[in-house]
């Protein structure tokens, strides 16, 4: 069994909320896992070409080639992403709508799957977490458990936070803010986000370990699909 971990941030890894966080729900899961970071990777989004349509494999060449194999011998996903306008940055973004190459005809690499949704933003992590389990729904992947925290936004540490007055640290602190190490959100000094996230890799472990059911899960996630579709009309 093995776990696929992915961190959407573009954050060196030890900056990153989203990469502590992803990193701490593998860790205890228990189980083996890779952990990639999509720093620096170059991921176009799906350009509809349909070159996937026959075979379910995606014909465009870039950083997203090398992860394939990784996609398909993964039992689970854990992916995280950082807020970005309210939703998922755009290499996450890309990274996900590349999933397309597996959705044709009896394409059931993804199904039944079980996955965890991470998100991270200076102001909310959820909007990302949101989305994702979103895009696992579309690949009839069971989110099982959702984490979010607060990051340190880039005002922090731009060098015009104190006097910025459109920065998050005003908006949080008004006008005479201090930047000091105390005020600079970072997961690790947030114990319910960190205890949810070993929490959620625990769940993970457990559920992979109990043998889930992939035609149970699928059946289960296409039911929900239609919900969602049938309420968004
Ligand atoms: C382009 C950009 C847009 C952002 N937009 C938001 C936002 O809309 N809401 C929010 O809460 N944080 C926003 N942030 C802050 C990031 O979510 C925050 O820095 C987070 O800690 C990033 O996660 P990371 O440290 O793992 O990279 C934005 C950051 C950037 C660079």
């Amino acid at each position: 069994m093995k776990i696929l971990g992915i961190s959407g941030s573009s954050r060196k890894e030890d900056t990153s909320g989203v990469y502590k966080l992803v990193k701490t729900v593998l860790e205890n899961t228990g189980i083996e896992y890779d952990l990639v970071s999509l720093r620096g990777k170059k991921i176009g989004g799906c350009i509809a070409c349909l070159g996937c349509a026959k075979d379910n494999i995606c014909k465009v060449s870039d950083d997203m080639t090398e992860l394939r194999d990784k996609i398909v011998g993964a039992d689970a996903y854990v992916i995280g992403a950082p807020n970005y306008y309210s939703t998922l940055n755009a290499v996450t973004h890309s990274f996900i709508e590349r999933w397309f190459q597996f959705r044709h005809q009896d394409g059931n690499t993804l199904w039944g799957k079980l996955g965890v949704a991470v998100g991270v933003g200076g102001m909310d992590g959820r909007f990302p977490a949101n989305d994702i389990e979103k895009f696992f729904l579309y690949s009839f992947i069971e989110t099982v458990a959702k984490v979010s925290g607060q990051g340190a936004a880039s005002c922090y540490s731009c060098g015009y936070g104190e006097t910025c007055g459109v920065g998050i640290p005003q908006m949080l602190y008004g006008k005479n803010v201090r930047i000091t190490p105390e005020i600079i959100p970072d997961v690790s000094k947030q114990p319910e986000v960190m205890a949810e996230s070993a929490d959620a890799g625990r769940l993970l472990g457990k559920r992979l370990r109990n043998g889930h059911d992939r035609k149970a899960v699928t059946q289960n996630m296409q039911q929900k699909m239609m919900d969602m579709m049938k309420s968004a009309v």
